[in-house]
C-alpha cells in the first residue's frame, strides 16, 4: 500500500513538472517587456522576408511582411529600452534620443526596401534586408540590455 502511494506521488509530481516545463516553453515570455514584443513581430517577419527576398515571385508577401515590420518600428518608437535603468541618470536622455534616431534610420531602410520590391528590384532588396541585419546587430550592441543567464 505504502508503495502504492509513493509510486503515485511520484507520478503526480512528474507530472506536474513536466505541465511546468510545456508552460515555460510555450506560453508568453514573463518577462517580455512591450518593446521587446514588438520586436519579436518584427523578427518573425524578417526571418520569412529572409528567406524568400530574392524571390520575385513572392513579392506580394514580402511587401505585407515589410508592412508588419513598418508597424511594429513604428509602435516600438514609443517605448524605452529596458537597459535605460543600467545607465546614469544624466547620460538617460541622450541614451533614448539615441536609441530614436537608430530606430528612424532603420524604419528609413524599411522604406527603401518597399520601394524596391515595388519596383520589382529584388537585388536591391536583398542588399536592404542586410542593411536591416547590420542595424540589427549594432542596434541591440548598444540598446538592448545584456540577458542574465537565466533569461
Ligand atoms: C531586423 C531587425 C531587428 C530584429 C529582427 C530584432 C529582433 C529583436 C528580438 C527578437 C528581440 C528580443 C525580444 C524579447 O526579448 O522578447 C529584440 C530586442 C531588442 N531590440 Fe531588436 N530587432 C531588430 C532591430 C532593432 C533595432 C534597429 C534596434 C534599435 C535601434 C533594436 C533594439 C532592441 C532593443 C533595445 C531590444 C531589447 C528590448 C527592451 O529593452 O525592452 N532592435 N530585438
Amino acid at each position: 500500500m505504502k508503495l502504492r502511494f509513493l509510486t503515485v506521488s511520484l507520478l503526480s509530481a512528474l507530472l506536474a513538472s513536466s505541465f511546468v516545463f510545456a508552460q515555460e516553453k510555450k506560453g508568453p515570455k514573463e518577462d517580455q517587456t512591450p518593446l521587446g514584443e514588438q520586436m519579436e513581430k518584427i523578427g518573425g517577419a524578417y526571418r520569412k522576408l529572409g528567406r524568400q527576398i530574392n524571390d520575385a515571385t513572392k513579392n506580394a508577401d514580402s511587401l505585407a511582411l515589410v508592412a508588419t515590420i513598418k508597424t511594429a518600428a513604428a509602435a516600438a518608437l514609443k517605448f524605452e529600452p529596458a537597459k535605460k535603468a543600467d545607465i546614469p541618470a544624466a547620460d538617460q536622455a541622450k541614451f533614448v534620443a539615441d536609441f530614436q534616431a537608430k530606430l528612424k534610420d532603420f524604419a528609413a531602410t524599411v522604406d527603401k526596401l518597399e520601394a524596391a520590391l515595388k519596383a520589382n528590384d529584388n537585388a536591391t532588396a536583398a542588399k536592404l534586408v542586410d542593411e536591416m541585419k547590420t542595424e540589427r546587430s549594432d542596434g541591440h550592441k548598444a540598446f538592448e540590455k545584456k540577458k542574465d543567464k537565466k533569461g
